[in-house]
């Protein structure tokens, strides 16, 4: 049968990217893949399912979560002709965003070096041997995967965009063993936490983009179990008033900004939707180190957003991301 016919999660399954156990206890986040109606409808499903097709095959094992960049299989494992293949077919991917991941020997050198974030964020980590956690917009699933490095029960990444979910389905083909990490084609709001709650929750990246942020925390709520941890980092103002940006507007040229809410404002928040412990345990603005223009993502970056002296190109203070840990009462 012509493989583009075959819905994904069949394609999935065909490839073996998880095992039959798998695909059984999980079968309820699965179906995500067909009732996922935005996901399903993509104009560019049949051009990645395509790409995702040609990816060569590598017989190593090799999955190394601990460096900077997410290792999967080893260098060696494919000869030069493949990793060229390699190469341009996981270009055909780009934008690739977070990273850096090494696949087989192909350094994808990412818009973002995800891995000082992850610096900043992991000493305050709670102990998640065993338990559940949900990954709310976790693009390729960079961090998901840096997660299975603490040896939890099952991770479970979700991001909207379904380009970012081609791109972990490529990873995937290179870690088949791993069977603790699901990427969905959802956002956070379409979850139902029905099929399953989480002891951690991370959002980070996400509450900036919110047109209503107020529907953000009631969603990251409810797929959280009593007690359970929320991790949320987000940009924040470096002044006490929120910076709300209208529609139409760019805040260092991004577009979809609602609120940069200021930390004693988002605090409040916290406390209002239901949390306590609250920490501001990080607070860090963004070089053009951390986030700049690849081979890998070839457009525009920080740097052309900024004025020499740090400010935003619209004229907002230089950009401050602060990283947040909670409890749900
Ligand atoms: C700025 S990136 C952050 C990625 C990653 N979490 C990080 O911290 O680097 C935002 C990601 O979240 C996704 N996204 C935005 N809103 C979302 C939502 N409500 N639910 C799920 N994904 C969302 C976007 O598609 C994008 O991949």
């Amino acid at each position: 049968m012509d493989i583009n016919k075959i819905n994904i999660l069949s394609y999935i399954k065909n490839k073996n990217l998880y095992s039959r156990e798998t695909f059984k206890e999980y079968d309820s986040l699965f179906q995500i893949f067909l009732e996922n109606e935005k996901f399903c409808n993509h104009g560019n499903l049949k051009k990645w399912k395509d790409i995702l097709n040609l990816l060569p095959d590598s017989n190593s094992n090799y999955t190394d979560y601990s460096g900077s960049h997410i290792e999967l299989g080893e260098k060696s494992s494919l000869g030069s002709d493949d990793k060229k293949k390699l190469q341009d077919l996981l270009l055909n991917l780009s934008p690739w965003r977070k990273g850096p991941f090494n696949i087989c020997g192909v350094n994808v050198d990412s818009e973002w070096r995800s891995d000082y974030k992850w610096e900043r964020l992991k000493s305050f980590l709670p102990n998640i041997t065993n338990m559940r956690v949900g990954d709310l917009g976790c693009s390729n699933g960079y961090y998901s995967y840096k997660l299975l490095g603490l040896n939890p029960e099952l991770v479970v990444g979700m991001d909207k965009t379904a380009l970012y979910v081609f791109q972990f389905l490529a990873t995937k083909h290179f870690a088949k063993q791993i069977q603790k990490l699901l990427i969905l084609p959802c956002s956070a709001e379409e979850f139902d936490s029905k099929n399953m709650d989480f002891n951690l929750i991370l959002s980070m990246g996400i509450l900036y983009h919110t047109k209503d942020y107020a529907k953000h925390m009631e969603a990251v709520k409810k797929l959280m179990k009593k007690n359970g941890y929320l991790i949320l980092e987000t940009i924040i103002s470096s002044s006490k008033k929120n910076i709300n940006i209208d529609k139409g507007q760019t805040y260092a040229g991004m577009k979809n900004i609602g609120t940069i809410f200021g930390k004693d404002n988002l605090i409040k928040i916290l406390k209002n939707k239901g949390f306590h412990n609250i920490e501001c345990v990080n607070e860090s603005f963004t070089s053009s180190i951390e986030q700049r223009t690849t081979k890998w993502m070839q457009g525009r970056s920080l740097k052309d957003f900024l004025l020499p002296n740090g400010n935003t190109i619209e004229g907002y203070p230089p950009v401050c991301r602060a990283i947040f840990v909670a409890q749900k009462k």
